[in-house]
């Protein structure tokens, strides 16, 4: 044989292995990779569920999701997240409205206001549709149950921590999320229950904040240069609290002003940590949308599920941190 077909078979040979190879490959990915693809489109979802919140984007309502997703993954649900891009209570019931019209099998929202939403809601359950009130309720509509906050006893203990946090006078300043949404004026209610009988405690103003952040960042301003009194504020919703903070350090006035916020977000976590929110109210957002779903597959099957299911709540100080975090290192210097 001569050199030059010797070369010639060798890379004929090479030639064979190289296409054998990707034969192979090519098998072993049709085999193993688009098979289960395949699948997936095919996968039926048991029942088709939608999550409606007063916004989208708020960091509270995507933990909230986070729960709801974790639970649709886990009981073969197909899971719809939805609502404003900005809280507006109008287009909140357009998309309560539409996802009636569109026959899902289970809705799950805030019951915001007796006025707007039990009309709503007792119309999509006489439509066959079961609702569940998740974060705050209507308790006076046709909803299935509630999931969520305590709303009253969370204000209530709101109250009590700063009654144990404060000495002498303390002129309380209100931020809440709305003058008209049921669980801001049961927490609002609850603290100012809590605080009554104490004569050293006397609250000057309450503003709305309209689930902004800029909102609550103006009417902290504003509160200070009226009531430059003010030595302590308390804020009833998730980013309440971290503007009222912003603001009390845009005038130097953390070590004057007692901030108690609602919620655990991280930005009003390292607030805590930094000393400006003395205290926050703890809430359960994950669970509440876990056990939102998990209620409604037990309703949709008929099951029994109790109408009112309240989730922890607590008061969170820097001393319930861990120790050991980064922020908290140079504490003590
Ligand atoms: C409330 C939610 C609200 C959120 C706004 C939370 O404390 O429970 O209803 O949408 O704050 O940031």
């Amino acid at each position: 044989m001569s050199k030059l077909s010797i070369m010639a078979y060798t890379v004929g040979i090479l030639f064979f292995l190289v296409s054998c190879s990707f034969s192979i490959f090519y098998v072993y990915k049709v085999v193993s990779h688009e098979l289960p693809k395949e699948e997936k489109t095919l996968e039926k979802f048991n029942y088709h569920i939608v999550l409606v919140t007063e916004e989208l984007d708020n960091e509270y309502w995507r933990i909230v999701e986070k729960g709801a997703k974790a639970a649709a993954e886990k009981y073969g649900v197909q899971l719809e997240y939805a609502g404003p891009k900005q809280a507006n209570i109008d287009d909140q019931v357009k998309t309560i409205e539409m996802s009636a019209a569109s026959k899902v099998d289970g809705i799950i929202t805030q019951g915001l206001s007796d006025e707007q939403f039990t009309p709503l809601i007792n119309r999509v359950v006489a439509k066959g549709i079961p609702v569940i009130t998740a974060d705050t309720d209507t308790s006076n509509s046709k909803r299935m149950a509630y999931i969520g906050t305590d709303n009253y006893y969370s204000g209530f203990l709101a109250g009590k921590a700063l009654i144990a946090d404060t000495m002498g006078n303390a002129n309380v300043a209100i931020i809440t999320g709305s003058f008209y949404a049921n669980h801001m004026q049961q927490r609002v209610k609850g603290f100012q229950d809590a605080v009554k009988a104490q004569k050293r405690i006397h609250i000057i103003a309450v503003e709305e904040s309209e689930i902004s952040r800029v909102k609550a960042a103006e009417k902290a301003n504003q509160i200070l240069q009226e009531h430059p009194e003010v030595n302590a504020f308390f804020g009833t919703s998730a980013l309440d609290g971290i503007e009222i903070a912003q603001v009390v350090e845009k005038y130097k006035k953390q070590d004057q002003i007692y901030i108690i916020g609602f919620d655990t977000l991280p930005e009003t976590l390292s607030l805590i940590r930094k000393g400006t929110i003395k205290a926050t109210v703890v809430q359960e957002p994950f669970q509440i949308g876990y056990g939102a779903v998990k209620m409604m597959i037990d309703l949709i099957e008929g099951k029994k599920v109790s109408p009112i299911v309240h989730t922890d709540t607590r008061i969170l100080r820097i001393r319930d941190l861990p120790v050991n975090h980064p922020d908290r290192m140079g504490e003590h210097e």
